[in-house]
């Protein structure tokens, strides 16, 4: 997909930004298009503060003069922003291929409205086709990925490019669960898999999103549930 697409729901996310607001602000290719249509407004005059997903968007956002701020400072957000890996019709999301899903679902719960910026390619009927990202602690590796491959995922343990485990912001493991068509209704699998042990956060947000700013090459559709 363009970054055509991404650029045009991005700055419909910025055209909902208003003057003193507290924001949540996202991580991945399509949020780092919002921080840089944000930082050009904050240029003009907005004044605002925001919450990075992650440290990758705190520098960005640092470089593009955007004031930041905490969940301890700030912890209610008017507007959260972020993009996403992968929606369907009820607005339930995949997140986390950036490896961020933590701190993207802290900050998207502590605001008032959750914004999701995506072009077209992220829309599907069900989820599942993207691998569903599970933020673990290391040494519940292996009963985790059991568990997983028990549900009918196909399990990976993330890498980084040095080959070692990728590390989250918050100094996690991260298994990269691919359901495909078998994967269970998302609302009770995101259940199931907040209930066990080493399971830190999963990519599955359910009954979050307000709507969806979907973009093509030339225009924004607005998605509601
Ligand atoms: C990062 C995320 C991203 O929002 C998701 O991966 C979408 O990224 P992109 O806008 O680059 O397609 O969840 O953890």
């Amino acid at each position: 997909m363009s970054d055509k697409a991404k650029q045009l729901a991005a700055g419909a996310a910025v055209d909902l930004v208003e003057d003193g607001m507290r924001l949540g602000i996202g991580t991945g290719s399509t949020a780092e298009y919002f921080i840089q249509l944000l930082g050009q407004r904050v240029r003009d005059g907005l004044s605002v503060s925001g919450v990075a997903t992650s440290e990758r968007s705190a520098e960005l956002c640092r470089q593009l003069g955007i004031g930041l701020t905490n969940l301890d400072e700030t912890p209610v957000l008017d507007l959260a922003v972020d993009g996403a890996d992968e929606f369907d019709g009820a607005l339930n999301l995949i997140k986390g291929g950036g490896g961020a899903l933590l701190r993207e679902k802290i900050v998207a719960g502590a605001a008032k409205r959750f914004v999701v910026i995506a072009d077209t390619s992220k829309q599907v009927a069900v989820l599942g086709a993207f691998p569903l990202p599970v933020e673990i602690i290391p040494m519940a590796k292996q009963p985790l990925s059991g568990r997983l491959e028990r549900l009918g995922a196909v399990v990976t343990l993330r890498q980084a490019e040095d080959g070692k485990p990728f590390r989250t912001d918050e100094n996690h493991w991260v298994l990269d669960c691919a359901f495909g068509p078998s994967m269970a209704g998302p609302a009770d699998l995101a259940q199931t898999l907040s209930t066990w042990p080493g399971v830190v956060e999963h990519g599955l947000f359910c009954g979050m999103t307000e709507q969806v700013l979907l973009g093509d090459d030339s225009h924004v559709a607005v998605i509601t549930g």
